[in-house]
């Protein structure tokens, strides 16, 4: 499998951490020999070789804040005039995700497919709002088109519905789908400022490069448009469905909610109104007795409520470096592993 790695932030990095560490466990339980041929990062340069670039050495620059430009391999052109050169099976779309315009990465992403490549993203642009134009350009390609680190990172979701609940008929999920806004009312709750929370989310890598995006509820509303696109078939964007972020929730309204019982959590839910698919984002106060008050910090849930099994509940990591690393690696595993 010769990957191309088209963003090398805190998601690239990561995954690449966990392809060096997981080398022998991908050749002997999956049959899988990845090598990263390229990899175009906007801010630290690129690099490309049709036979293997150096990848601890890419990690070890990019880590220590140098340029990749620096080390062997330099390739001048930009992301898309590698995708459109470039000898590879697989490309990893990690740039920043911007929700409003879905670039650069969708014109990666149909230029990957062009090239008869297969996609792994955890941009969450291009889903929410080109899923349908994308996944029928993948098909006609025949390429797979993966994508589970845009819901709750590398925790199983979007794998989970199209195997597992692939005979069932889900009718809405809802749960907490922003790292960032969850940690940052934990630690609110704990007794740290909005700021220093905010400051702390993304020194851990969970915040989006602009974390407006988190705050305002606009990362939750990708999320759900997505799943409303890829779980119930419909043809939404993120402006179609009512979103409210966590900024008007002050540490004195959190401890006014624990002396009533309750705790805020951002919650977003898509769920079937007849013939009609809706969705919203918006912060509720939880009784402190329901499963999802207990959720804390960057951890995610996910609640499926579906004709044949009840409510089935995912809790799991919802953003970080590994774990969004993981969701592309796993993708990776899907695409070109022994079956
Ligand atoms: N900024 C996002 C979050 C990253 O905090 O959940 C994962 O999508």
């Amino acid at each position: 499998m010769r990957l191309l790695l088209v963003g090398f932030g805190t998601v690239g990095q990561g995954l690449a951490e966990l392809l060096l560490k997981k080398e022998k466990m991908l050749r002997d339980q999956h049959g899988l020999q990845v090598q990263v041929v390229g990899i175009a990062d906007m801010l630290k340069g690129s690099l490309y070789n049709a036979t293997g670039i150096d990848l601890p050495a890419a990690l070890e620059t990019a880590k220590s804040g140098g340029k990749l430009s620096e080390l062997p391999h330099k390739y001048k052109g930009d992301a898309l005039s590698m995708i459109k050169t470039a000898e590879a099976d697989m490309m990893v779309e990690a740039t920043y995700t911007d929700i409003k315009t879905a670039e650069p990465a969708t014109s990666h992403i149909r230029a990957a497919f062009e090239k008869g490549m297969h996609v792994t993203t955890t941009n969450k642009g291009p889903l929410a709002l080109h899923y349908h134009e994308l996944a029928k350009l993948a098909d006609s390609k025949d390429v797979r088109f993966l994508f589970e680190g845009t819901v709750m990172s590398g925790s199983p979701v979007l794998n989970l519905i199209r195997e597992t609940l692939a005979g069932s008929t889900i009718s809405e999920v809802k749960g907490i789908l922003n790292g960032t806004t969850n940690y940052i009312l934990t630690r609110m709750e704990e007794g740290l400022s909005y700021e220093n929370a905010l400051t702390k989310a993304q020194e851990l890598g969970y915040a989006e490069a602009i974390p407006d995006a988190d705050v305002l509820g606009w990362d939750a509303l990708a999320k759900v448009t997505i799943l409303a696109s890829t779980v119930f078939g419909a043809n939404a964007r993120p402006d179609d469905f009512p979103c409210k972020g966590i900024t008007e929730i002050t540490s004195d309204a959190i401890d006014a909610a624990k002396s009533r019982g309750k705790r805020y959590k951002l919650i977003g839910r898509v769920w079937r109104d007849g013939n009609e698919v809706k969705a919203s984002v918006a912060p509720e106060e939880i009784d402190l007795t329901h499963p999802l008050a207990g959720v804390m910090g960057a951890t995610n849930a996910l609640t499926f409520s579906t004709d044949t099994l009840g409510d089935v509940t995912i809790v799991g990591p919802g953003a970080g470096r590994t774990e969004t690393g993981y969701s592309a690696l796993v993708d990776i595993i899907h695409a070109g592993g022994k079956r």
